[in-house]
């Protein structure tokens, strides 16, 4: 097996690699695996990283019981990839060590994303600025990024795209377990008769929308919001790129959804937007409203599409477009996207 040097640029030749995925009991962790069996990676050996907590207790992979190990600096000696997805903590302190240790980090969380020596890859995208990783380390972006970007690429190509004006629905599971059990135990309470419990949301999640993913930043948009802008500007590499945008958790369990509203430099039309998304691969046009039909977040549940629909012509802006677009933020938007890029390694 040849090993990958943290100071290679360019794609890599690995037969078989050994894949360590970082958080591999975690909602996106799970997933990665999943993608990793569903998609025949060809890997030659999987070790499966989390807390002390987990150390032990085993997971199935390709019909073999594997055991989790407790993650340490020293986890990495033979590893040729990490997917990380533990959180930006775990990334900042132990993702250097792998790479150190030669293994192309794949780094799920903010932590390395605005660094200007870490790439910032969508595989349909920008599968090239995979090459260029002087620090041995890729950043999988915001997962509300990537599902816009899938929807946006295609029309900006058709039509120079300079500035998005986008509202959010994301998903619980993009918090983790533990949105999900928050969701579930509050809808519990309810029915009981019984007052809510709040762990993970600054307000009720059950029954209700909450205009507040992460921590409000100076200017009153949150982190989430900031994402998106600086993130797409990179991956685009369009540093001119206007974005304004609003995210909004909902009490749905899972695939985020994202009205928007893109401006272009040409004219548009909704019948060449649509057909922009021809041979495009991760995207399909779902748009038939005479037959009421949309895509749903129940639509991409599970699914690695990320689906658009609703593509019309904006009335206030000039050269403007609406669309609707859905996705599974732990698939697409996280998991899917670090195991394409692993996959393009
Ligand atoms: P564990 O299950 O042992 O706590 P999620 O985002 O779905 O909550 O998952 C977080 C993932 O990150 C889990 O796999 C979790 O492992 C892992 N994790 C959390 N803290 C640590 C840590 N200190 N070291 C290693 N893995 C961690």
């Amino acid at each position: 097996m040849l090993r990958a040097p943290a100071k290679d640029a360019g794609f890599i030749q690995m037969n078989h690699p050994t894949v360590a995925i970082v958080g591999a009991t975690g909602a996106v962790g799970v997933e990665m695996l999943l993608c990793l069996e569903q998609r025949n990676f060809p890997l030659g050996k999987l070790k499966l990283l989390a807390s002390a907590r987990s150390a032990g207790k085993t997971m199935t992979f390709r019909g073999e019981e594997i055991t989790v190990e407790a993650l340490t600096h020293d986890s990495f000696g033979d590893v040729d990839i990490a997917l990380f997805s533990a959180g930006g903590g775990i990334s900042l302190e132990y993702g250097p060590s792998a790479a150190k240790a030669g293994a192309v980090v794949i780094d799920n969380s903010s932590a390395f994303r605005m660094d200007a020596d870490v790439p910032l890859v969508v595989p349909e995208i920008n599968p090239e600025a995979a090459k260029n990783r002087p620090r041995g380390i890729i950043a999988n972006p915001n997962c509300t990024t990537i599902i816009s970007l899938m929807a946006l690429k295609p029309l900006h190509d058709a039509f120079g795209m300079c500035s998005i004006i986008a509202s959010t629905y994301q998903a619980v599971s993009g918090s983790g377990a533990q949105g999900i059990i928050e969701l579930e135990e509050q809808m519990k309470a309810i029915n009981a008769g019984e007052p809510v419990t709040l762990k993970v949301y600054p307000r009720q999640i059950a029954f209700n929308v909450i205009p507040q993913v992460d921590t409000f930043t100076e200017n009153g948009y949150t982190k989430e919001e900031m994402k998106m802008l600086h993130e797409g500007r990179k991956i685009m590499n369009l540093p001119d790129l206007r974005v304004s945008c609003t995210c909004v958790r909902v009490p749905v369990y899972r695939s985020h959804s994202v009205s928007i509203t893109a401006q272009f430099e040409r004219p548009v039309d909704a019948d060449a937007a649509r057909a922009s998304y021809a041979g495009r691969p991760g995207v399909k046009v779902v748009d038939d409203i005479t037959n009421k039909v949309f895509p749903v977040p129940l639509d991409t549940t599970g699914k690695d599409d990320c689906l658009v629909g609703r593509i019309r012509k904006n009335l206030v802006f000039e050269n403007a477009l609406d669309l609707w677009v859905v996705g599974d933020q732990v698939r697409k938007g996280a998991a899917l996207n670090a195991v394409q890029i692993a996959e393009i390694l």
